[in-house]
């Protein structure tokens, strides 16, 4: 498993011989010879577990501990200690250690400790799929359906339903944790890369071709390649697609020998394929291919009943990531999040929350900490077109740029598509309304 561990210890020796052993057993590794140092490292960095020196300088290796406490409760902290401080140690495991370990450190220990603490602590098992409304239910038997064969799995959805969760969650089933989990996100490679990306290269195939790669096909033998919006891969890739999902052999760019692979396949989109197909953007023998099996996830205003709890598993990540009291939404809150439409769906909940809970007052978490278009939009709601005040067709499609420019976090790419418009129609608008970020 590929974890990775974050080593604080002010000695450089101590941290390179960790790092030696740790790196063996194929973990990632990251080391910073102060708290202070491997605290900014840890919030950017997001370790699966820290192993921290007691005796350090600025910030010692309690400190540490407590800083783990309210920001990161979900990593297991190992705390290492020279012989004669193993009572601090010993209050350090009240405190939230997983364990402690004396220096000189034991190989076998190091190696044995840190499994264990990976495995109670599970890093890299995917975040549940929150839900209990018919529709998740139903999605649910799907995944298990899908994880239970060989066949490619095509996922559809609009944006922020939970088509990557999904993705994991049947990879989960499928593979299970020991196998790996390969994302390929289409349209974030430069085109011209994505063959090599995929399928690998020889050293020399092409100029900046320094080194051999193995390609995301090799990396996920006796796993699961995921490529994410498929819906973006070029046509000029998509024979060679084709043929590698058919044939389950590769050949990577610059060698003429194929390797055979084996490989669950499992796309996603939030585009129209089949109106791709018409349009000869997207070929329909690849289609056919891919969605042996279809996971369709509903939109959220599709299942409004998992509304409440999906806001209170929101809130509670809130919590867990910056501390803070407990923070509660009135009925007024959670009656206008029913009544909402949400076009980014669960991301653009988990957003809201995000939102409301910086701004929650005393734990309170009140309407007006919604963002105001929520509640225009339900005033909206109740009053018919017809018999009001002219349409404001301008502010209401500079509205809905904006609301698109949002939920995509200014991505123009994925706002255009939300909006049905080409990325130039989209710039065009933004240019006439006025609308830059900020
Ligand atoms: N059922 C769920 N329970 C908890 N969190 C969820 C659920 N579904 C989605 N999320 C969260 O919502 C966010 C969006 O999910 P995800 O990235 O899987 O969406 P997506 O369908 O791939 O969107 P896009 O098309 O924009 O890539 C993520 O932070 C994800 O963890
Ligand atoms: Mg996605």
């Amino acid at each position: 498993m590929n974890a990775r561990i974050l080593i604080l210890d002010d000695e450089p020796r101590m941290c390179r011989l960790l790092e030696l052993v740790l790196k063996e057993q194929g973990y990632t590794i990251q080391t910073a010879a102060d708290g202070e140092e491997g605290v900014i490292l840890w919030k950017n960095w997001l370790p699966d577990l820290v192993i921290s020196d007691l005796k350090m300088p600025r910030m010692d290796g309690l400190e540490v501990l407590r800083y783990r406490n309210g920001h990161f409760p979900e990593t297991p902290f190992i705390l290492l200690t020279a012989f004669g401080t193993v009572k601090t140690a010993v209050a350090a495991m009240k405190e939230g250690a997983f364990d402690y370990l004396t220096k000189p450190v034991d190989h076998t220990q190091l190696r044995d400790l840190v499994a264990r603490a990976l495995e109670e602590y599970g890093p890299g098992r995917s975040q549940r799929m929150i839900g209990n409304s018919a529709a998740m239910h139903a999605l649910h038997k799907e995944i298990s359906l899908a994880a239970s064969t060989d066949s490619s799995v095509l996922i559809i959805g609009e944006s922020g339903t939970g088509k990557e969760l999904a993705a994991r969650a049947v990879h989960d089933g499928y593979g299970g944790e020991k196998s790996p989990f390969v994302r390929v996100n289409c349209p974030a490679i430069p085109a011209e890369l994505l063959e090599s990306e995929l399928f690998g290269h020889k050293q020399g195939a092409f100029t900046g071709a320094t080194k051999d790669r193995r390609g995301a096909f090799a990396a996920a033998d006796g796993g699961t390649l995921f490529l994410d919006e498929i819906g973006d891969l070029p046509l000029s890739l998509q024979p060679k697609l084709l043929h590698a999902v058919e044939q389950k052999l590769i050949t990577p760019v610059g060698t003429t020998t194929p390797k055979k692979i084996q490989v669950k396949i499992i796309t996603a989109t939030n585009r129209n394929l089949e109106a791709m197909i018409s349009d000869d953007l997207f070929r329909q023998d690849l289609f056919y291919r891919l969605n042996t099996l279809t996971l369709r996830l509903p939109p959220l205003r599709e299942h409004k009943e998992d509304i409440e709890e999906l806001a209170l598993f929101f809130i509670e990540q809130f919590r867990k990531k910056n501390g803070g009291p407990a923070i509660r939404p009135t009925p007024d809150t959670l009656a206008r999040m029913r009544s909402y439409d949400w076009p980014g769906n669960i991301r653009e909940l988990g957003n809201v929350i995000e939102r409301g809970c910086l701004r929650a007052e005393n734990g309170v978490f009140t309407e007006e900490m919604l963002p105001k278009k929520m509640i225009a939009a339900n005033k909206d709601a109740n009053t018919d077109p017809a018999t009001t005040a002219p349409l404001d067709l301008i502010g209401r499609e500079r509205g809905l740029i904006m609301q698109a420019l949002e939920q995509c976090y200014w991505n123009q790419t994925r706002a255009a598509r939300q909006l049905g418009i080409t990325r130039n129609t989209l710039r065009y608008r933004m240019k006439k309304f006025g609308i830059k970020k900020g």
